[in-house]
């Protein structure tokens, strides 16, 4: 089995568990269909995957353009672009060493960041990527293997997500509620935390 398919899967395993409780953040901000968008978009990813899928590039690539095609709302394209841009500098590749990885986090936002034109501190799914691609940079700038730098990744993204109940939506659908958005966390930047969690703990072998 493709070890790109074995993270895949386990990412949408993840977001369908999730599934009520993303939902559940989307009603208080939003429209109550984060989980909903999430779950259906990672089911049909599955469907299009197969488990001899090994190549980074082209699985994620794949990935994308189905999320994109098959997730209504903000977080379909968003999510969509994400794993295109990862896909194209992985072209090829079938195992990622740290700074791959970076470069993967990296491109993930810059996808993001070019379709939703937003920034850090907008109460978005970028307040959980941001602050994780910065740790993991630093964590492998000073020396760490890959399951170190997941962990720190995911340690400020979940720093990330607790900051997002602190500020004001600027983007997306929650921005129409103004200063009523401060409160909630933002489910986007959870499902972000979420996807990272599921990375870690598919490179320590769960
Ligand atoms: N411009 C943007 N840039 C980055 N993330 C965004 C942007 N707009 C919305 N989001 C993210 O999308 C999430 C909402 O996704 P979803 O509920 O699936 O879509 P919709 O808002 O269209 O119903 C938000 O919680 C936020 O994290
Ligand atoms: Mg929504």
């Amino acid at each position: 089995m493709g070890g790109v398919y074995k993270c895949i899967s386990l990412i949408a395993e993840r977001i369908t568990e999730n599934k009520d409780f993303l939902t559940e953040l989307d009603r208080e901000i939003g429209d109550s269909d984060h989980g909903i968008n999430m779950a259906r978009g990672f089911a049909a990813v599955m469907e299009k995957l197969s488990p001899e899928d090994s190549d980074i590039g082209a699985t994620l690539k794949k990935a994308g353009m189905t999320l994109l095609s098959k997730v209504g709302g903000a977080s379909g394209p968003l999510y969509g672009t994400a794993y295109m841009e990862a896909g194209k500098i992985t072209a090829g590749k079938t195992e990622l060493n740290p700074s791959d990885m970076k470069a993967v986090i990296e491109s993930a936002i810059a996808g993001i960041q070019k379709r939703g034109k937003a920034v850090k501190g907008e109460k978005t799914m970028l307040d959980a990527l941001i602050p994780a691609c910065e740790s993991f940079s630093e964590s492998i700038a000073h020396g760490a293997d890959m399951i170190a730098a997941l962990e720190s990744a995911c340690e400020s993204a979940r720093e990330g997500v607790e900051y997002t109940k602190t500020i004001i939506a600027t983007k997306g659908r929650a921005s129409y509620l103004g200063e009523r958005s401060i409160g909630h966390q933002d489910p986007g930047a959870t499902s972000a935390l979420i996807t990272l969690e599921a990375i870690r703990d598919y490179y320590k072998g769960a």
